[in-house]
């Protein structure tokens, strides 16, 4: 990551394009870490894609959400971004509000977009569900706003998990509408799945999730904190005849798997259908080898704390990459629209 190679960071036209990104909340956990960010990895370090990796903050808005926090958040998604490897040399990496074109030309993408269309999202009806009281404008553009992240590159593929796959479709909707209307060209994105695990939630129920209280693990979380993390997860008496497939338990021996192994889950398997499984014990194990698994990160993100401008170079000089090809982008779409002085 060194500052001379950083002014190099530029965007392949030849290349199959790719765009992700984090809700920018704070910071990253295990569930973003193994279910995407490792994705992202690979994708960057394979030179047939050019890849660009954003903190969304525009999308944190979508949702009741601190001001006072929101640069710091998104800061720390781009820091754990860093820390887990992502490169600015290899990648683009940055800031989505730092890209003020996306917001312009989803604003352009919502004039072909019914507002029943994304009414009637599962994406929209859940954050209904968890907000009754906060079901902004914002939040039914959500989709628009990321077709408009997207598209703005023509990327081609969305290394992002099953859940977004309704919002990859309305991407695809809005490019073949844009181009059937407009003559715009468009490509339509794919959802692209990674080498990625699916990270259950310590609640027992669901996905690991920052929204959800108690269910995640970060990436930067100390030995005790992970421990009490672990602690809260519910599990039963220990014996049984038949392995839970889902809750606590099921979750807990999924843990063990990706951090232990497949032979530790095996034994724990075998204690819970024989002689019994004492979660304190497996708890206890747990804890120490996710803590030692993270123990790389961490000290890279320490590193980074020491060197906060560095973090916002990289921040700037993404966001200049990102804006070449994003106002080309806008431009292009509002001349077909018919705007004035777009030549
Ligand atoms: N909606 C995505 C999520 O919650 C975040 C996101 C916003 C995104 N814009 C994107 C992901 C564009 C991929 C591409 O995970």
């Amino acid at each position: 990551m060194s500052l001379t190679s950083l002014s190099t960071t530029s965007i392949n036209p030849t290349k199959t394009r790719v765009f992700s990104g984090t809700r920018a909340t704070g910071r990253l956990h295990l569930g973003n870490y193994l279910g995407a960010v490792k994705g992202y990895l690979d994708l960057q370090n394979n030179p047939d894609f050019d890849c660009i990796y954003m903190a969304m903050d525009a999308h944190t808005i979508t949702t009741p959400y601190d001001a006072h926090g929101l640069a710091q958040a998104s800061r720390e998604v781009v820091m754990d971004y860093l820390a887990a490897g992502l490169d600015p040399d290899k990648a683009v990496i940055t800031l989505q509000s730092l890209v003020p074109e996306h917001m312009e030309l989803a604003f352009l993408f919502s004039s072909v977009v019914s507002v029943a269309k994304m009414q009637h999202l599962p994406t929209f009806k859940d954050k209904v569900k968890q907000h009754p009281d906060n079901v902004t404008m914002a939040l039914l553009n959500y989709p628009i706003l990321m077709a408009a992240d997207i598209l703005i590159y023509q990327a081609a593929l969305v290394p992002t998990g099953i859940d977004q796959e309704p919002h990859i479709e309305v991407a695809r909707e809005i490019a073949r509408r844009m181009n059937d209307l407009y003559g715009t060209n468009f490509p339509e994105p794919k959802r692209f799945t990674t080498a990625t695990q699916y990270v259950p939630s310590l609640t027992g129920a669901g996905k690991m999730s920052k929204s959800v209280e108690g269910s995640s693990i970060n990436l930067t979380d100390s030995l005790d904190t992970i421990r009490k993390r672990l602690a809260t997860c519910p599990t039963d008496g220990g014996q049984g005849e038949v392995l839970p497939t889902t809750g606590g338990v099921a979750n807990l021996l999924t843990f063990v798997e990706i951090f232990q192994g497949q032979a530790r889950r095996a034994a724990y398997e075998a204690d819970y259908l024989g002689k019994g499984l004492r979660y304190g014990d497996l708890k206890a194990e747990l804890a120490e080898a996710i803590f030692a698994y993270l123990a790389p990160i961490r000290e890279k993100r320490s590193a980074l704390e020491q060197d906060l401008s560095l973090v916002d170079r990289i921040i700037k000089q993404g966001a200049e990459a990102a804006r070449t090809i994003a106002s080309a982008t806008v431009a292009m779409t509002k001349k077909q629209m018919g705007f004035y002085g777009q030549n």
